[in-house]
């Protein structure tokens, strides 16, 4: 009877043991390849994603905007589709590691962010849900979800910044990568960098002005050129 017991918690902590064991090598550092690959992912999550809501500025900005186009459901449906087209394979969120947790964390966030906001989507006037607001409210989920091991960053210049929150210093507190990113942007190079610096692999992803954002921005007291630099988003990923 005793020795019974005693074999069943056994067997109990030796499986234990083996998850424990399973999970460690999903939170081992990345090969910088593996890590540059899921840089150019995040990449393109959030420029899929956040072109979802870009698309729908007109109506937004309008007051036009219907429940049922602004349904979680609706934009998700949108978002796959953009992420079909640009990489010209449907999204796989049962991708195996970093990059198929990146979709799966993505996916949440733009979920959660969508359900949360549906009543300003649905209501929608002037600059009521701008493309970098919802960005900053996805990557701050996506953040918290990757626990580190892929960070996602959206910020621009100190002196071209509508929302103070999201200066480079605010965003990378506390990131090494902080003073390279302020230094890029301080140049404003439109070519993206995909590179190790330190112990991380840098993804440095400019964003070049279309006439829309200079018009919106204009009307948010800001003074920029078409084609010119706008802003960046940032991917950060500790490697070996
Ligand atoms: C309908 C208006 C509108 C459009 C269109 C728009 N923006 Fe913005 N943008 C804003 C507002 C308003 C903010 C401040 C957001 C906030 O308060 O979180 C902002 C913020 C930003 C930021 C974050 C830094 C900051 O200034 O706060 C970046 C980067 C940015 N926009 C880039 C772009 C780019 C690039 C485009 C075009 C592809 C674009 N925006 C289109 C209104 C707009």
């Amino acid at each position: 009877m005793f020795s019974f017991l005693a074999r069943a918690r056994n067997r109990i902590a030796f499986a234990a043991a083996i998850l424990v064991a399973a999970s460690v090598p999903a939170h081992a550092q990345l090969t910088e390849e593996t890590a540059k690959q899921a840089a150019q992912e995040l990449r393109l999550l959030v420029t899929e994603g956040t072109g979802v809501i870009g698309d729908l500025q007109p109506a937004i900005n309008g007051g036009k905007t219907t429940k049922d186009q602004v349904s979680p459901d609706a934009l998700v449906g949108q978002f796959k589709a953009r992420y079909q087209k640009a990489a010209g394979a449907p999204l796989d969120v049962k991708a195996p590691g970093v990059v198929g947790d990146a979709r799966r964390a993505y996916l949440q966030s733009f979920t959660s962010v969508v359900t949360r906001f549906q009543g300003i989507l649905a209501k929608g006037g002037q600059d009521a849900f701008v493309p970098a607001f919802f960005r900053a409210q996805v990557l701050k989920e996506f953040n918290q979800l990757m626990q580190g091991r892929i960070q996602g960053y959206a910020t621009n210049r100190d002196n071209e910044l509508i929302n103070g929150d999201w200066a480079v210093q605010k965003v990378m507190k506390g990131s090494p990568l902080a003073p390279e990113v302020q230094g890029l942007m301080a140049k404003g190079g439109l070519d993206p960098i995909v590179k190790r610096s330190g112990n991380a692999v840098m993804g440095y992803y400019p964003m070049k002005l279309a006439p829309a954002c200079v018009a919106c921005h204009a009307q948010n007291g800001l003074k920029q050129t078409v084609g010119a630099f706008g802003g960046a988003l940032v991917a950060e990923i500790p490697v070996k």
